[in-house]
């Protein structure tokens, strides 16, 4: 974790603005979304999901499995369209893959026969910086994630935390107007998960960039995010949604002790109903 803490002035391009909040980063309009099966069935992963993300607010994404939160990620990204309804970034409806978004996964996605260094420039490239300028902001975003030393390591060499924080560095490179997380920090041990969610949230702080997360992780999803939407076991459908008002900038670590934080954390257990939709307060 050494170093990005000393190298906050290092900013990728266009951040630090202060978001206007007032505009609508995200919109998900109305979505139904159905698959069709191997067997032919249909399935009816989300029904009528419409959430409105303001720009620059943190969202995190929880419900049971199979409720059709990467469905919601993969519309934003123009992997699928929504069976009805629409879904939109920045006042445009979403029609294909586009840089607006950053998206990052619980597996990495570290491309094995390019050092850290190439796997953050390469995030560059698609903004076109010139080479000189692409291998200082690589190592300049290597050291904000703590991987200064580890420039010219490949894959192989590193950890799976080391290699998710490449795959941080090189979200934060390409410079997304938003941030789509799924469960990015899922395959962790738990301390070095908290490490990296300190550390995502301190990354993104500066950059006042719109967030939706997903995660099962209940705290995770307090500890970082503005507010907390819970989905219905499938098909999906807003079940509750959450203010987070924890204080910015937030220590990750120690807000797990706060009183209110363990409120908002029971409440949002039993909005999921772990136990068959039982209260468990
Ligand atoms: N390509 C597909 N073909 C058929 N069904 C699919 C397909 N992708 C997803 N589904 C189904 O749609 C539902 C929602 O899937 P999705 O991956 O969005 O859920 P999720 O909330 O992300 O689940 P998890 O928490 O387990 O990751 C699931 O029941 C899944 O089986
Ligand atoms: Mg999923």
């Amino acid at each position: 974790m050494i170093g990005y803490r000393e190298a906050t002035d290092i900013r990728v391009k266009s951040a630090g603005d202060a978001p206007d909040r007032t505009r609508l980063s995200i919109k998900v309009d109305r979505v139904r979304h159905e698959y069709i099966s191997q067997n032919g069935e249909r399935v009816v992963a989300l029904d009528d999901v419409s959430i409105d993300v303001p720009n620059g607010q943190f969202v995190a994404i929880v419900g049971p499995s199979g409720c059709g939160k990467t469905s919601i990620l993969n519309m934003l990204a123009g992997l699928i369209v929504p069976t009805r309804g629409a879904v939109s970034i920045d006042g445009e409806i979403v029609t294909g893959t586009s840089r607006a978004v950053g998206y990052m996964f619980a597996r990495d996605g570290m491309l094995p026969w390019r050092t850290a260094q190439a796997n953050v420039a390469f995030g560059l490239e698609v903004r076109g910086a010139s080479k000189a300028e692409r291998l200082a902001q690589a190592d300049a975003l290597l050291e904000r994630v703590g991987l200064k030393g580890f420039e010219r390591a490949f894959r192989s060499q590193l950890s799976h935390g080391m290699r998710q924080r490449v795959a941080l560095a090189r979200t934060m490179a390409i410079d997304p107007k938003v941030f789509l997380l799924d469960e990015p920090f899922g395959a962790l041990d738990a301390q070095t998960r908290i490490v990296l969610q300190e550390e995502f949230v301190r990354l993104w702080e500066n950059t006042g960039k719109t967030v939706l997360l997903v995660t099962h992780d209940i705290s995770e999803a307090v500890a970082m995010a503005d507010r907390v939407i819970v989905l219905s076991p499938r098909p999906g459908r807003i079940k509750s949604d959450i203010a987070i008002d924890l204080p910015r900038p937030r220590d990750i670590e120690s807000v797990r002790f706060d009183e209110k934080f363990a409120r908002l954390a029971r409440r949002i257990w039993r909005d999921i109903g772990v136990r068959g939709g039982g209260d468990i307060a």
